[in-house]
Protein backbone atom coordinates (compact mmCIF):
# COMPACT_ATOMS: atom_id res chain seq x y z
CA UNK A 1 0.00 0.00 0.00
CA UNK A 2 2.57 2.86 0.85
CA UNK A 3 4.49 1.48 -1.88
CA UNK A 4 2.06 2.50 -4.54
CA UNK A 5 1.11 5.11 -2.73
CA UNK A 6 4.63 6.54 -3.28
CA UNK A 7 4.71 5.36 -7.04
CA UNK A 8 1.27 7.41 -7.34
CA UNK A 9 2.82 10.83 -5.75
CA UNK A 10 6.26 10.03 -7.50
CA UNK A 11 3.58 9.60 -10.90
CA UNK A 12 1.90 12.78 -9.73
CA UNK A 13 5.38 14.66 -9.37
CA UNK A 14 6.17 14.46 -13.17
CA UNK A 15 2.68 15.84 -14.52
CA UNK A 16 3.11 18.76 -16.68
CA UNK A 17 -0.26 20.07 -17.17
CA UNK A 18 -0.60 19.87 -12.88
CA UNK A 19 3.01 21.43 -12.30
CA UNK A 20 1.61 24.49 -15.07
CA UNK A 21 -1.59 24.62 -13.14
CA UNK A 22 -0.29 24.59 -9.87
CA UNK A 23 1.82 27.97 -11.13
CA UNK A 24 -0.98 30.23 -11.11
CA UNK A 25 -2.96 28.80 -7.95
CA UNK A 26 -0.20 29.60 -4.94
CA UNK A 27 0.72 27.48 -2.55
CA UNK A 28 -2.23 24.64 -1.46
CA UNK A 29 -2.57 21.69 -0.12
CA UNK A 30 -0.32 22.72 2.88
CA UNK A 31 2.81 23.17 0.62
CA UNK A 32 3.47 25.65 2.59
CA UNK A 33 4.73 23.16 5.39
CA UNK A 34 7.84 22.73 2.43
CA UNK A 35 8.06 25.85 0.86
CA UNK A 36 9.26 29.24 2.75
CA UNK A 37 7.44 31.24 0.04
CA UNK A 38 6.78 32.55 -3.32
CA UNK A 39 8.84 35.39 -3.89
CA UNK A 40 12.40 36.38 -2.46
CA UNK A 41 11.66 38.70 0.30
CA UNK A 42 9.37 35.61 2.07
CA UNK A 43 12.44 33.21 1.57
CA UNK A 44 14.70 35.74 2.85
CA UNK A 45 12.86 36.18 6.00
CA UNK A 46 12.35 32.66 6.58
CA UNK A 47 16.47 32.57 6.04
CA UNK A 48 16.89 35.56 8.60
CA UNK A 49 14.92 33.71 10.70
CA UNK A 50 17.14 30.13 11.00
CA UNK A 51 20.31 31.93 11.11
CA UNK A 52 19.20 33.65 13.76
CA UNK A 53 18.70 30.17 15.33
CA UNK A 54 22.16 29.33 14.42
CA UNK A 55 21.04 26.99 11.44
CA UNK A 56 23.14 27.84 7.94
CA UNK A 57 20.70 27.28 4.60
CA UNK A 58 20.89 26.58 0.87
CA UNK A 59 18.55 28.88 -0.87
CA UNK A 60 16.72 27.19 -3.86
CA UNK A 61 14.42 29.16 -6.79
CA UNK A 62 12.09 26.04 -7.88
CA UNK A 63 11.84 25.04 -11.16
CA UNK A 64 12.45 22.05 -12.85
CA UNK A 65 12.43 20.28 -16.69
CA UNK A 66 12.18 23.67 -18.25
CA UNK A 67 12.08 23.37 -22.40
CA UNK A 68 12.58 26.93 -23.88
CA UNK A 69 15.54 29.20 -23.40
CA UNK A 70 13.68 31.88 -22.65
CA UNK A 71 12.01 30.19 -19.18
CA UNK A 72 15.83 28.87 -18.80
CA UNK A 73 17.60 32.23 -18.84
CA UNK A 74 14.28 33.41 -16.42
CA UNK A 75 15.39 30.81 -13.97
CA UNK A 76 19.14 31.98 -14.13
CA UNK A 77 18.02 35.10 -13.54
CA UNK A 78 16.37 34.08 -10.01
CA UNK A 79 19.28 32.32 -8.90
CA UNK A 80 21.34 35.38 -9.42
CA UNK A 81 18.28 37.83 -7.54
CA UNK A 82 18.70 35.02 -4.60
CA UNK A 83 22.43 35.26 -4.63
CA UNK A 84 22.62 39.07 -4.64
CA UNK A 85 19.97 39.16 -1.69
CA UNK A 86 21.82 36.85 0.57
CA UNK A 87 25.14 39.15 -0.49
CA UNK A 88 23.16 41.80 0.30
CA UNK A 89 21.31 41.40 3.49
CA UNK A 90 24.91 39.12 5.06
CA UNK A 91 22.89 35.67 5.11
CA UNK A 92 23.98 32.85 6.18
CA UNK A 93 23.39 30.78 2.77
CA UNK A 94 24.45 28.82 -0.10
CA UNK A 95 22.31 28.19 -3.02
CA UNK A 96 20.80 25.41 -4.77
CA UNK A 97 19.59 24.70 -8.52
CA UNK A 98 18.51 22.04 -10.67
CA UNK A 99 20.26 21.72 -13.85
CA UNK A 100 16.69 21.10 -15.75
CA UNK A 101 15.43 24.60 -14.61
CA UNK A 102 18.59 26.44 -16.16
CA UNK A 103 18.50 24.53 -19.85
CA UNK A 104 19.64 21.26 -19.56
CA UNK A 105 17.08 19.54 -21.53
CA UNK A 106 17.42 22.42 -24.24
CA UNK A 107 21.49 22.58 -25.37
CA UNK A 108 25.12 22.49 -23.74
CA UNK A 109 25.27 26.16 -24.72
CA UNK A 110 22.12 26.93 -22.65
CA UNK A 111 23.24 24.92 -19.76
CA UNK A 112 26.70 26.00 -19.62
CA UNK A 113 25.75 29.72 -20.44
CA UNK A 114 23.88 30.15 -17.63
CA UNK A 115 25.74 28.00 -15.13
CA UNK A 116 28.41 29.98 -15.73
CA UNK A 117 26.08 33.51 -15.31
CA UNK A 118 25.45 31.78 -11.57
CA UNK A 119 28.91 30.71 -10.82
CA UNK A 120 30.25 34.44 -11.53
CA UNK A 121 28.10 35.98 -9.28
CA UNK A 122 28.08 33.51 -6.23
CA UNK A 123 31.64 33.67 -6.99
CA UNK A 124 31.33 37.60 -6.18
CA UNK A 125 29.25 37.34 -3.47
CA UNK A 126 31.90 34.49 -1.71
CA UNK A 127 28.54 31.52 -2.29
CA UNK A 128 29.23 28.02 -2.96
CA UNK A 129 26.77 26.64 -5.03
CA UNK A 130 25.47 22.96 -5.18
CA UNK A 131 23.47 21.20 -8.49
CA UNK A 132 21.21 18.94 -6.95
CA UNK A 133 20.73 15.70 -8.61
CA UNK A 134 17.85 14.83 -10.21
CA UNK A 135 16.05 11.57 -12.09
CA UNK A 136 18.34 8.39 -13.21
CA UNK A 137 18.09 9.56 -17.26
CA UNK A 138 20.23 12.96 -16.24
CA UNK A 139 22.88 11.78 -13.48
CA UNK A 140 25.41 10.92 -16.05
CA UNK A 141 25.28 14.33 -18.01
CA UNK A 142 24.74 15.92 -14.44
CA UNK A 143 27.99 14.96 -13.67
CA UNK A 144 30.05 15.54 -16.52
CA UNK A 145 28.85 19.22 -16.50
CA UNK A 146 29.69 19.03 -12.62
CA UNK A 147 33.54 18.25 -13.49
CA UNK A 148 33.47 20.55 -16.28
CA UNK A 149 32.53 23.67 -14.44
CA UNK A 150 34.27 22.12 -11.12
CA UNK A 151 37.29 22.74 -13.89
CA UNK A 152 36.81 26.38 -14.06
CA UNK A 153 35.22 27.05 -10.46
CA UNK A 154 35.92 26.49 -6.65
CA UNK A 155 32.27 27.14 -5.15
CA UNK A 156 30.55 24.45 -7.55
CA UNK A 157 29.40 20.75 -5.53
CA UNK A 158 26.84 18.34 -6.50
CA UNK A 159 24.72 15.31 -5.15
CA UNK A 160 24.75 11.96 -5.53
CA UNK A 161 22.09 9.32 -4.37
CA UNK A 162 22.86 6.47 -2.60
CA UNK A 163 19.71 4.44 -4.38
CA UNK A 164 21.51 3.96 -7.64
CA UNK A 165 23.99 1.36 -8.41
CA UNK A 166 26.31 3.02 -9.89
CA UNK A 167 27.19 5.31 -7.46
CA UNK A 168 30.24 3.64 -5.67
CA UNK A 169 31.88 3.86 -8.78
CA UNK A 170 30.84 7.87 -8.88
CA UNK A 171 32.02 8.56 -5.42
CA UNK A 172 35.52 6.77 -6.36
CA UNK A 173 36.09 8.71 -9.84
CA UNK A 174 35.12 11.82 -8.26
CA UNK A 175 37.44 11.70 -5.67
CA UNK A 176 40.35 13.47 -8.23
CA UNK A 177 38.11 16.32 -8.26
CA UNK A 178 38.18 16.54 -4.62
CA UNK A 179 34.12 17.75 -4.28
CA UNK A 180 32.33 18.79 -1.75
CA UNK A 181 29.28 16.67 -1.50
CA UNK A 182 26.32 16.37 -0.92
CA UNK A 183 25.20 12.94 -0.44
CA UNK A 184 20.96 11.81 -0.45
CA UNK A 185 18.85 8.49 -0.27
CA UNK A 186 17.85 9.84 -3.71
CA UNK A 187 13.67 11.26 -4.24
CA UNK A 188 12.90 9.71 -7.87
CA UNK A 189 11.25 6.89 -8.90
CA UNK A 190 13.94 4.32 -10.27
CA UNK A 191 13.71 0.87 -12.06
CA UNK A 192 15.31 -1.85 -10.06
CA UNK A 193 17.62 -1.72 -13.00
CA UNK A 194 19.71 1.18 -11.98
CA UNK A 195 18.64 1.63 -8.27
CA UNK A 196 18.48 -0.76 -4.82
CA UNK A 197 14.64 -1.76 -4.57
CA UNK A 198 14.86 -2.05 -1.03
CA UNK A 199 15.17 0.41 1.20
CA UNK A 200 17.46 -1.07 4.16
CA UNK A 201 20.15 -1.85 1.09
CA UNK A 202 19.86 2.00 -0.26
CA UNK A 203 20.52 2.63 3.72
CA UNK A 204 23.93 0.15 3.69
CA UNK A 205 25.16 1.94 0.33
CA UNK A 206 24.07 5.34 2.01
CA UNK A 207 26.91 4.19 5.26
CA UNK A 208 29.22 2.80 2.91
CA UNK A 209 29.43 6.37 0.51
CA UNK A 210 29.24 8.76 3.71
CA UNK A 211 32.26 6.67 5.12
CA UNK A 212 33.96 6.64 1.56
CA UNK A 213 34.15 10.60 1.11
CA UNK A 214 35.21 11.41 4.31
CA UNK A 215 37.73 8.70 4.62
CA UNK A 216 39.19 10.24 1.06
CA UNK A 217 39.48 13.51 3.21
CA UNK A 218 36.53 15.16 0.73
CA UNK A 219 33.88 17.83 2.96
CA UNK A 220 30.73 15.85 2.64
CA UNK A 221 27.24 17.26 3.56
CA UNK A 222 24.96 14.28 5.35
CA UNK A 223 22.11 15.46 3.43
CA UNK A 224 18.85 13.18 5.42
CA UNK A 225 16.38 13.21 8.28
CA UNK A 226 17.15 9.81 9.20
CA UNK A 227 18.17 9.36 13.03
CA UNK A 228 19.49 6.28 12.35
CA UNK A 229 21.80 7.38 9.83
CA UNK A 230 22.82 10.39 11.59
CA UNK A 231 23.72 9.03 14.76
CA UNK A 232 25.84 5.82 12.72
CA UNK A 233 27.64 9.63 10.72
CA UNK A 234 28.03 10.59 14.25
CA UNK A 235 29.81 7.73 15.52
CA UNK A 236 31.77 7.27 12.41
CA UNK A 237 33.73 10.71 12.62
CA UNK A 238 34.03 10.44 16.30
CA UNK A 239 36.12 6.82 15.55
CA UNK A 240 37.72 8.09 12.86
CA UNK A 241 39.08 11.23 14.09
CA UNK A 242 37.01 13.11 11.38
CA UNK A 243 37.13 17.00 12.45
CA UNK A 244 33.42 18.50 12.31
CA UNK A 245 34.70 21.60 9.90
CA UNK A 246 34.71 18.42 7.09
CA UNK A 247 31.23 17.77 7.25
CA UNK A 248 27.80 19.37 7.47
CA UNK A 249 23.89 17.78 8.56
CA UNK A 250 21.32 18.85 5.83
CA UNK A 251 17.75 18.75 6.08
CA UNK A 252 14.58 20.26 4.44
CA UNK A 253 12.76 23.11 5.51
CA UNK A 254 9.89 21.78 7.70
CA UNK A 255 11.24 18.73 8.19
CA UNK A 256 12.11 17.52 11.87
CA UNK A 257 12.86 20.93 12.77
CA UNK A 258 13.24 20.08 16.50
CA UNK A 259 16.49 17.36 15.49
CA UNK A 260 17.03 20.41 13.31
CA UNK A 261 17.84 22.46 16.33
CA UNK A 262 18.99 19.85 18.69
CA UNK A 263 22.27 19.49 16.19
CA UNK A 264 23.21 23.04 16.29
CA UNK A 265 22.92 22.26 20.28
CA UNK A 266 25.48 19.43 20.27
CA UNK A 267 27.92 21.88 18.07
CA UNK A 268 27.33 20.65 14.74
CA UNK A 269 26.72 22.10 11.27
CA UNK A 270 23.33 22.12 10.10
CA UNK A 271 22.43 23.66 6.74
CA UNK A 272 18.58 23.90 6.39
CA UNK A 273 17.03 23.41 2.18
CA UNK A 274 14.84 26.44 1.67
CA UNK A 275 13.15 26.23 -1.69
CA UNK A 276 10.79 29.14 -2.74
CA UNK A 277 9.38 30.16 -5.64
CA UNK A 278 5.80 29.44 -7.64
CA UNK A 279 6.88 25.98 -8.98
CA UNK A 280 6.27 24.33 -5.94
CA UNK A 281 4.52 21.24 -7.66
CA UNK A 282 6.62 18.20 -8.15
CA UNK A 283 8.94 19.25 -4.98
CA UNK A 284 5.83 19.05 -3.12
CA UNK A 285 4.88 15.65 -4.71
CA UNK A 286 8.18 14.30 -3.95
CA UNK A 287 8.10 15.15 -0.29
CA UNK A 288 4.68 13.49 0.21
CA UNK A 289 6.05 10.05 -1.91
CA UNK A 290 8.80 10.12 1.08
CA UNK A 291 6.51 10.18 4.20
CA UNK A 292 2.40 9.17 3.28
CA UNK A 293 1.58 10.38 6.25
CA UNK A 294 2.31 13.59 4.89
CA UNK A 295 -1.23 13.33 3.32
CA UNK A 296 -3.07 13.86 6.20
CA UNK A 297 -1.85 17.52 5.87
CA UNK A 298 -2.89 17.57 2.00
CA UNK A 299 -6.37 16.65 2.92
CA UNK A 300 -6.67 19.01 5.58
CA UNK A 301 -5.31 21.68 2.83
CA UNK A 302 -8.48 20.86 0.65
CA UNK A 303 -10.89 20.90 3.51
CA UNK A 304 -9.78 24.71 4.52
CA UNK A 305 -8.89 26.03 1.25
P1 LIG B 1 13.96 8.39 5.08
O1 LIG B 1 13.12 8.62 3.87
O2 LIG B 1 14.29 7.01 5.50
O3 LIG B 1 13.27 9.14 6.29
C1 LIG B 1 13.70 9.05 7.62
C2 LIG B 1 12.71 9.78 8.52
O4 LIG B 1 12.73 11.18 8.21
C3 LIG B 1 11.26 9.38 8.31
O5 LIG B 1 10.92 8.28 9.08
C4 LIG B 1 10.53 10.63 8.73
O6 LIG B 1 10.46 10.71 10.14
C5 LIG B 1 11.43 11.73 8.25
N1 LIG B 1 11.06 12.18 6.87
C6 LIG B 1 11.68 11.86 5.72
N2 LIG B 1 11.09 12.47 4.67
C7 LIG B 1 10.08 13.17 5.18
C8 LIG B 1 9.08 14.02 4.61
N3 LIG B 1 9.01 14.24 3.32
N4 LIG B 1 8.19 14.58 5.46
C9 LIG B 1 8.23 14.37 6.79
N5 LIG B 1 9.15 13.58 7.39
C10 LIG B 1 10.05 12.99 6.60
N6 LIG B 1 17.12 13.82 -3.45
C11 LIG B 1 17.53 13.74 -4.74
O7 LIG B 1 17.22 12.76 -5.42
N7 LIG B 1 18.30 14.73 -5.29
C12 LIG B 1 18.69 15.82 -4.56
O8 LIG B 1 19.40 16.69 -5.09
C13 LIG B 1 18.25 15.92 -3.20
N8 LIG B 1 18.61 17.00 -2.43
C14 LIG B 1 18.31 16.97 -1.08
C15 LIG B 1 18.79 17.98 -0.24
C16 LIG B 1 18.58 17.91 1.13
C17 LIG B 1 19.12 18.98 2.03
C18 LIG B 1 17.85 16.80 1.68
C19 LIG B 1 17.64 16.68 3.17
C20 LIG B 1 17.35 15.83 0.86
C21 LIG B 1 17.54 15.91 -0.52
N9 LIG B 1 17.04 14.94 -1.38
C22 LIG B 1 17.46 14.89 -2.68
C23 LIG B 1 15.97 14.00 -0.88
C24 LIG B 1 16.52 12.67 -0.44
O9 LIG B 1 16.98 11.94 -1.55
C25 LIG B 1 15.43 11.84 0.27
O10 LIG B 1 14.36 11.60 -0.61
C26 LIG B 1 14.87 12.49 1.51
O11 LIG B 1 15.84 13.16 2.25
C27 LIG B 1 14.22 11.42 2.42
O12 LIG B 1 15.17 10.48 2.83
P2 LIG B 1 15.83 10.48 4.31
O13 LIG B 1 17.29 10.32 4.16
O14 LIG B 1 15.40 11.68 5.04
O15 LIG B 1 15.36 9.13 4.97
Amino acid sequence: MEQSMRDFFLFLAKNKALTKAAKKYGLKFGASRFVAGEDIDQAVAAIRKLNEEGLVVTIDYLGEFVDNKEEADYMADNCIQAIRAIGREKLKSQLSLKLTSLGMDISDEVIMNNMRRVLDAAKEENIFVTIDMEDYERCGKTIEIFKNLKKEYDNVGTVIQAYLYRTEKDIEDLNDYHPNLRLVKGAYKESQEVAFPVKADVDENFKKIIGMHLMNGNYTAIASHDEAIINWTKEFVKENNIPNDQFEFQMLFGIRDELQRRLVKEGYKMRVYVPYGTDWYGYFMRRLAERPANVAFVAKGMISK
